[in-house]
């Protein structure tokens, strides 16, 4: 009974979809926020969390609680803070952390279905990034395919590399020829992908930060480990292969455009060597690679990237439950007296609406 409920109600949500793909309605309140790395997660996820990690001055109860609710203190905050529409995605590692391909295939339709269910009485206010199981380019281009087409979302978020292999140790990076399947969809479909970072396997995790386990997780752990998967892209061709390719890169680009000077000279260093790369690092800044300010609210480091990769490619998010919206809400309303009114408000929405395509 419970199953043929779950049917028929998911149906219908489907059925609401199907009539939102032409002219997708959001609340537009002309001057609200757009955030789109914000994590949510079912409860056979949770545990994949640990029981470290807790939002700044909350515990990891409450961290729980709020990653698994959507319409109360989610939208309670959203509404508090000028939030006018908020994109979900699963929480990191997500599907990314399971290595066994069957398993992680059926656990992202599961996770997909459950977020297109979950949302589907408030798509005004919420919308969704699909989570992939990476170990098949193929599989991951038709549920990528699936979930645009038929449950509405606006792209996908992948967190980072996808583990496999027995012992969890072979790690699948998406700048291999054998993603060229996976990236024809995306830019078939016109949708960004977000590349969320994640924990690393225990094993990379004991050799590299055994001495330093503070450094695990935001503070180094995760740009050090992300960074290199997107300059992976860069270096490997994957934007000459794929010009109108856009990735989504979080917390001020997980550092690469405050470095591009040192990479883009070391790197042509490796021409004769036979780099694939057709362009340099700081090209593709300007064409494929987008990022956002979630859990980096840094007003001097946002005017350098502003001149390092431009205000387009820059956009406004919050990483919300690690990060408290408040405390975006006031930073980003706080940078009027930075930049002008039509700049912020390209950083805050206008950016994101184009890029989601939310008008389309
Ligand atoms: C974390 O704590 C919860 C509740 O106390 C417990 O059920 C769960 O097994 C713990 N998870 C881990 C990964 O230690
Ligand atoms: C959507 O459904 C949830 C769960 O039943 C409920 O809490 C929420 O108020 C509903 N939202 C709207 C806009 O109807
Ligand atoms: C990937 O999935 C496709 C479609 O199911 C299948 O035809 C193909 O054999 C798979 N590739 C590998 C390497 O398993
Ligand atoms: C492999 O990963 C799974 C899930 O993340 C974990 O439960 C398991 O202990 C890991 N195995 C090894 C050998 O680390
Ligand atoms: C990067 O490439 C662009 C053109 O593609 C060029 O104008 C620029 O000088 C290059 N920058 C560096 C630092 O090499
Ligand atoms: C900036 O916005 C705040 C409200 O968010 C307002 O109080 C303040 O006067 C504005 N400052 C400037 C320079 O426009």
């Amino acid at each position: 009974m419970r199953l043929l409920a779950y049917s028929i109600s998911f149906a219908l949500s489907l059925a609401s979809f199907s009539t939102l793909s032409n002219a997708r309605k959001w609340h537009d309140s002309g001057t609200g926020t757009i955030i789109f790395e914000e994590a949510w997660t079912i409860p056979e996820l949770l545990d994949q969390l640990g029981n470290k990690s807790a939002a700044l001055g909350g515990t990891n109860a409450e961290l729980r609680a709020n990653l698994l609710d959507i319409h109360n203190q989610r939208l309670t905050l959203m509404n508090q803070n000028n939030v006018d529409f908020m994109v979900l995605s699963c929480s990191q590692p997500c599907i990314q952390g399971i290595s066994n391909p069957t398993e992680a295939a059926q656990l992202a339709i599961t996770v997909n279905n459950q977020l297109a269910v979950s949302i589907a009485n408030n798509t005004e206010r919420f919308g969704g990034f699909a989570s992939l199981a990476m170990h098949n380019a193929t599989v991951a281009a038709q549920e990528l395919k699936r979930t645009v087409k038929e449950l509405g979302f606006l792209g996908a978020l992948i967190n980072d590399y996808q583990q496999s292999g027995p012992d969890n140790s072979t790690l699948l990076f998406f700048d291999q020829p054998e993603y060229d399947v996976f990236w024809q969809m995306v830019t078939d479909l016109d949708v960004p992908v977000y590349f969320h970072p994640r924990s690393n396997i225990d094993q990379i995790s004991n050799l590299l930060y055994r001495n330093a386990p503070f450094l695990l997780g935001p503070a180094q752990e995760f740009a050090a480990t992300l960074s290199t998967h997107i300059l992976g892209l860069c270096t490997n061709g994957v934007f000459d292969r794929f010009p109108k390719l856009k990735i989504i890169v979080g917390h001020l680009g997980e550092r690469i455009p405050s470095d591009l000077v040192r990479i883009d000279e070391q790197l042509r260093r490796q021409l004769p060597l036979g780099m694939p790369m057709k362009k340099n690092v700081t090209f593709y800044w300007s064409t494929n690679l987008f990022e956002t300010t979630s859990g980096n609210f840094a007003t001097d480091l946002l005017q350098f990237h502003m001149k390092e990769i431009g205000l387009d490619q820059i956009l406004y998010s919050v990483d919300y439950p690690y990060v408290d919206i408040a405390e975006g809400a006031v930073w980003v309303d706080g940078l009027n007296k930075t930049l002008n009114k039509k700049d912020l408000d390209s950083l805050k929405r206008g950016n994101a609406i184009k890029l989601l395509r939310l008008n389309d």
